[in-house]
């Protein structure tokens, strides 16, 4: 018999690290097509991740980065619909919620191919957030819905999904546990940066809600000033372009570097004494890590974290995260909250129970 086809549609950053697991496995057993939508097309947001992860390049690259959220969608869509014509896959799999999420969603949708979501069932409840619009629209057209937490099974029958909703542990704890390994023996991020284990903050933001706001982003960079430590800050495009347009001033403890690949962002939250960040993804890693994580936002998708006392909602509050950082030191239990790190055999065996 003829494998069957999936067509994995990835574009940003976060789609790379919890794709590589997942079609790790599928190669056993599937025909894979792989589509990089080009929404991040930078090398150190794109290709290293190819790279540390061992992905083969993309069968198809869209280059539909940049533009309005209309713009990026809007060509991306029309890209999709034309791959998905010509391969036509059995199933269409998409990861998390961004606009390449929902792009891959509407065209597998229209096109009535069944579509998969890795990581659904998420909700920070804030509509202001492209990603929640990303999430729950793609949710809402998802045959097979593949849920981290117990939380996103919640959420999804609270809005009359019970179908096809499977709970399978998270991609990103398979991730983890096949890159930190790497990382430990690659990276040099450390050592280049004159990092000791312990003697610094680890800092990211690049959220719409803190890159897009003057004031929050002002709020952040005074917050992250005023710590007793030294703070190593990667940053994202967006947010460079932002501190560069408005002129902010950043404090002599922080350290701005450029994006970083994979294995040196696992070092370097590895051996932080804190992390704060808007990012979904270095909420959960911080907890897997076992490092405290204050979170600049006033919400959640990963409220597991916060229940089991390792994240903190801090927003961009300057005394609420200075205050957290000085005197906040969990220590406590870290129960298994994504899985046992074999989500990707798991999604891979409901799809060729599904797919036959
Ligand atoms: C996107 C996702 C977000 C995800 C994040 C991961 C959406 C709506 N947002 O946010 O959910 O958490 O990726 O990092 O899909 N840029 C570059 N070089 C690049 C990539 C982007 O210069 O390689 C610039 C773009 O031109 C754009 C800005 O950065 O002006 C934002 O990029 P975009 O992909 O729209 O959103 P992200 O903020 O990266």
């Amino acid at each position: 018999m003829p494998l069957k086809t999936i067509c994995t549609i990835v574009g940003a950053r976060p789609q790379f690290v919890k794709a590589a697991p997942v079609s790790r496995v599928l190669a056993t057993s599937f025909r894979e097509v792989l589509v990089h939508t080009g929404q991040h097309y930078d090398y150190g947001m794109s290709d290293v991740f190819f790279q540390e992860m061992e992905m083969r390049p993309p069968d198809f690259h869209l280059g539909a980065g940049g533009g309005t959220h209309a713009e990026q969608t809007g060509k991306m869509l029309i890209e999709i619909e034309k791959i998905l014509a010509s391969v036509k896959p059995d199933t269409v799999l998409v990861y998390g919620d961004t606009n390449s999420t929902l792009a891959g969603a509407l065209a597998a949708a229209k096109a009535q191919i069944p579509l998969a979501h890795v990581e659904a069932g998420l909700r920070s409840y804030n509509r202001a957030m492209p990603e929640e619009i990303n999430r729950v629209l793609t949710d809402h057209v998802s045959i097979l819905l593949f849920c981290p937490t117990a939380a996103a099974i919640e959420n999804l029958a609270n809005e009359g999904i019970a179908k096809g909703v499977h709970r399978v542990g998270d991609v990103m704890y398979d991730a983890l546990l096949h890159n930190l390994v790497l990382a430990r023996k690659h990276s040099i991020i450390l050592k280049s940066l004159g990092l000791e284990r312990g003697s610094y903050a680890l800092a990211t933001v690049h959220r719409a809600a803190n890159t897009d706001d003057t004031a929050r982003m002002a709020a952040i960079l005074n917050a992250l000033g005023s710590l007793s430590t030294r703070v190593v800050f990667p940053v994202h495009p967006r947010t460079h372009k932002l501190i560069q347009e408005a002129g902010l001033s950043v404090s002599n403890n922080v350290t701005m570097v450029e994006p970083v690949g994979h294995f040196d962002v696992l070092i370097l939250q590895e051996n932080a004494n804190c992390i704060l960040t808007d990012s979904g993804g270095m909420q959960k890693e911080a907890y897997l890590l076992g490092v405290r994580c204050i979170t600049l936002r006033e919400e959640t998708e990963w409220v597991e974290t916060v229940q089991a006392g390792w994240n903190m909602l801090a927003g961009v509050d300057g005394i609420a995260i200075r205050n957290a950082f000085e005197s906040w030191h969990p220590a406590g239990e870290r129960p298994a909250l994504y899985g046992n790190g074999q989500a990707a055999g798991e999604i891979c065996q409901i799809l060729s129970r599904e797919l036959l």
